[in-house]
């Protein structure tokens, strides 16, 4: 066959389309399943980005066959997809939908699975090639794990790959992080091995890198020569839902703090990769992860919240100790912040401060690069009175987009300066819709680019990063914040001691 002379094999706008291949979903039954993967299995066949050539298994122990699966996987894409249903689109994935019942624990069931899985090869001409996302509770990772290796399926052989997807929590600190890696990587080898960090599948933290490596106007002054401080906020306006299980257990810092702040911090920070491959990224995250520091007094710079009953947006919201299934004695803390720096010739001196909470005034995540004042400002100090600090806010969600500050001048006839903001909205500049990140990241999976997937090198580093503080923290109570509150007054205090204070965005 010879080669379209209009297809640059390098181009990568032409849409990638994985070779034929099946996706196992341990846990097809669970909410991740359902609110995401399904939707974005459904999305992706809209958007003509599977295989022709392509199955879908799901495994869990409710006792279901084919029909009851393709029920729930049609009312998960009807419910959740963002792209507009078409009937012709669900018909043509329906006949690929298969469900294998049983426990982890079951070797009939693995059995049963690794016969399907060959079984497909002929029927649906799959070539053995299978992704395995593990959509499960934690604890069942090691059962499963070694089922798979038990039965073969984690093999990979000469023109067949075999791929195993991790979901977040990696671990609850830097041992047991450890010992889950060296299981994941007994099992399958280090490039098969994809670890979901879900932000990283977001258009605008992609965009991050366009922004800084595409462009000569914001790399010259993105240094502490120029930055005064940097702040990564994810905050939620909810609850913790029906999650208190798992959520009494990690916290704020174990669920947010060590993987989605870490790797924005990561981005952030990072030198420019020799190109735009996994390999190069992955590394320059990685040198930034263990270039950070912890404060010496984590008493002052690292603080920890819980929330009180309060109100937001006009309804009366219970404190966390008042949530379903929550100890009324819990310390288990909805909110963390702390001052980070990157000990680099780039961020010598440079604060990070990262905060993250629940039941916070609005759903909002950014990154802003706070500039120090001009070294000298030609004017009285009464004309720039209201002006505050230069400020590039990258805004990862909702209204995906960028947003820059600067003083101008107020129309008039006296010199007066005051803040204004320019700002790019993505969904205004562009009309192409971004794929949910899970979209993206699935087939990236199923397309082996590991780009966009944190390395186990880099999930070690930021767990020794959380490490002692959760250590610090242990016999210490959560300070108090109202629920529609921007968290406890603690942290307040230690921007303010610094002559800074946090956005309110
Ligand atoms: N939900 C989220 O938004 C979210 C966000 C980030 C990360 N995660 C991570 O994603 C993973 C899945 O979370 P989830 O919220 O979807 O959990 P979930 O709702 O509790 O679902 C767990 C799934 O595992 C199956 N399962 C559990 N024990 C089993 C066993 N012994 N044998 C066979 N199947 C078993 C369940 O099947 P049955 O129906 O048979 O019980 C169910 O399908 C977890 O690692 C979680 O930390 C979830």
């Amino acid at each position: 066959m010879t080669a379209n002379p209009l297809r640059d094999p390098r181009d990568r706008r032409l849409p990638r389309v994985p070779e034929p291949c099946a996706l196992v979903v341990f846990g097809i039954t669970g909410d991740l399943a359902r609110k995401k993967l399904l939707p974005a299995v459904y999305d992706l066949a809209n958007r003509g980005l599977l295989p022709t050539n392509f199955a879908l298994l799901g495994f869990a122990r409710r006792d279901w066959g084919d029909t009851e699966f393709a029920e729930l996987a049609r009312d998960s894409a009807r419910q959740h997809a963002r792209t507009p249903w078409r009937e012709e689109v669900w018909e043509r994935l329906a006949g690929s939908v298969h469900f294998v019942q049983g426990s982890f624990d079951d070797d009939n069931a693995f059995d049963e699975l690794a016969g399907a899985l060959s079984e497909l090869e002929g029927s649906h001409g799959i070539g053995g090639n299978a992704a395995f996302y593990l959509s499960i509770p934690p604890a069942m990772f090691p059962t499963v794990l070694k089922q798979m290796q038990r039965t073969g399926m984690a093999e990979n052989t000469p023109g067949r790959w075999r791929r195993v997807v991790v979901e977040k929590p990696f671990g609850t600190d830097l041992a047991s992080s450890r010992e889950l890696n060296e299981l994941v990587d007994s099992v399958f080898s280090a490039e098969d091995v994809f670890r979901i960090d879900h932000y990283l599948g977001k258009e605008t933290v992609q965009n991050l890198m366009a922004l800084r490596f595409a462009n000569e106007l914001f790399e010259p002054v993105w240094n502490g020569h120029h930055v005064d401080s940097v702040q990564i906020t994810m905050a939620e306006d909810v609850g913790i839902g029906g999650r208190a299980g798992f959520y009494e257990e990690t916290g704020a810092a174990r669920d947010v703090l060590q993987n989605h702040l870490l790797q924005l911090l990561a981005l952030t920070a990072m030198e420019e990769p020799v190109e735009f491959s996994a390999e190069e990224i992955r590394t320059e995250k990685l040198k930034v992860l263990r270039a950070i520091s912890l404060p010496e007094d984590l008493g002052a710079y690292a603080v920890r919240g819980q929330y009180q009953p309060g109100w937001l947006a006009g309804q009366r919201a219970p404190g966390y100790r008042q949530e379903d299934g929550v100890d009324p004695g819990s310390t288990t803390e909805t909110y963390a912040a702390v001052r980070l720096g990157v000990e680099t010739r780039r961020w010598a001196g440079v604060p990070f401060y990262l905060r993250t909470g629940k039941r916070l005034p609005r759903r909002v995540t950014e990154i802003a690069l706070v500039f120090k004042r001009a070294p000298h400002l030609p004017f009285a100090d009464t004309d720039t009175q209201e002006l505050g600090n230069n400020q590039l806010v990258v805004r990862v969600q909702p209204d995906e987009g960028v947003t820059l500050k600067f003083g101008s001048k107020v129309p008039g006839s006296v010199m007066e300066v005051r803040d204004v903001s320019m700002d790019f909205l993505y969904g205004e500049q562009f009309t192409e819709s971004s794929p949910e990140a899970y979209e993206r990241l699935l087939l990236d999976v199923l397309l082996g680019d590991a780009t966009l997937f944190p390395r186990n090198a880099e999930v070690e580093a930021s767990w020794a990063v959380i490490d002692p503080l959760e250590e610090f923290w242990r016999d210490t109570e959560p300070q108090p914040y109202r629920a529609g509150e921007w968290g406890p007054r603690a942290a307040d205090e230690m921007l303010a001691a610094e002559g800074r204070r946090w956005r309110r965005p």
